[in-house]
């Protein structure tokens, strides 16, 4: 049931505050974390975290919080390499699966690989009967509801959450948080909701914006630190539902290659909070700019007024402490895909050649 709204998917964007909501009620109680007792990272040697598509994406933020928050050594990969390349694991080490549907082919292949040759597999999954959640160690639910629509959305932020408060709690069982800093981090993360729904709020201005994208052949996606993996999912939701070709980058790699691609009909979504690394992405934007190439600046209020004039357009976000602003810079990045496949005219929820869920490698 769509509930009154045309696709799944906006239903499932909308959705959001309200997922993220059951999530922190579940894992962020008043009084702290609820994760299960012996979930203890203190001797784990390094963490493992292999997924596909936008699970892998999640994966990839994750790895700058387990690294920055909790000192853990953390490699990730996509489910379909992983196996194939003999990956070094450590009996002292984990592995996290992480799967919408928990049927996933490339995933659950991966999970049985690892078994016995590392400590414990966690399983962050949607579907609590799933495949992947029935055979890992321990699964974690998401608790997003049922996800209908084949880009996933909300599925996303609250994997993201999952895997935020695992960060936390692997840093304070690792002594790299102290009280203050994860009190400040468990307060960003309870204003989630608050925030995701102002970033619902931009929808107008984007669906203004989508028109125009939706003329563009290619759209690049530019993000630094944890904005990176958010630049190759607002590139991957664009091409799954509007069929545009679109490319996520790292904001430093732009000189190295894909500047040549810039011209002005050539959309550059820049993903950039505030943050410490700003005002070298705002040089990277400065580079596209100077090349007549068309800038959609998504920041926060200080960070537009930081950035000058030039854009094409911005898009304000709510200011979100650091390093758990990707969670809410994944709003205008769905609905950006979304109006641009409503203007191109594409079938959102089932777009062309793509199933749900992925059952065969
Ligand atoms: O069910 P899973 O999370 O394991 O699915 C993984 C990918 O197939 C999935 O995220 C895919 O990339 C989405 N359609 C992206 O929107």
């Amino acid at each position: 049931d769509k509930a009154g709204y045309k696709h799944f998917m906006a239903k499932e964007i909308a959705q959001q505050p309200s997922v993220l909501g059951d999530a922190l009620a579940h894992y962020l109680p008043e009084d702290g974390l609820n994760l299960p007792a012996d979930l203890d990272f203190t001797g784990v040697e390094r963490l493992t975290l292999v997924a596909c598509g936008t699970a892998h994406y999640a994966c990839a933020v994750a790895k700058y919080w387990f690294e920055a928050l909790a000192g853990l050594p953390c490699e990730i990969d996509v489910a379909s390499e992983f196996r194939y390349r003999a990956p070094p694991l450590s009996e002292r080490g984990w592995a996290v699966f992480v799967s919408q549907s928990g049927e996933t082919a490339d995933t659950l292949a991966a999970l049985r690989h690892v078994k016995g040759q590392v400590a414990r597999t966690l399983a962050v999954v949607n579907v609590p009967t799933s495949s992947i959640a029935r055979e890992a160690d321990l699964a974690l639910p998401i608790l997003a509801g049922v996800e209908v629509g084949v880009a996933s959305t909300k599925a996303f932020t609250c994997q993201l959450l999952v895997l935020a408060a695992l960060a936390l709690k692997a840093g304070r069982d690792r002594g790299r948080l102290d009280d203050a800093a994860y009190a400040a981090h468990l307060e960003t993360l309870q204003a989630l909701p608050g925030l995701v729904n102002q970033a619902l709020a931009l929808a107008p201005e984007i669906e203004a914006l989508a028109a125009e994208v939706a003329r563009a052949q290619d759209v690049l996606f530019l993000g630094r630190g944890p904005l990176y993996p958010l630049a190759l999912e607002g590139a991957l939701k664009l091409k799954e539902i509007s069929y545009i070709h679109a490319e996520g980058y790292a904001s430093g790699e732009l000189k190295h290659g894909p500047i040549a691609l810039i011209d002005r009909d050539v959309p550059v979504v820049v993903l950039a909070p505030h943050d410490r690394l700003f005002d070298k992405t705002v040089s990277n934007m400065q580079e596209v700019m100077a090349r007549q190439g068309k800038v959609l600046l998504v920041s926060d209020g200080p960070g537009l007024r930081a950035a000058g004039a030039g854009t094409w357009a911005s898009l304000r976000l709510p200011e979100v402490a650091e390093p758990f602003a990707p969670i809410v810079h994944a709003i205008p990045v769905q609905l950006l895909a979304y109006y641009t496949a409503i203007a191109k005219g594409t079938d959102v929820d089932q777009p062309r050649n793509l199933a749900k869920s992925v059952t065969v490698e």
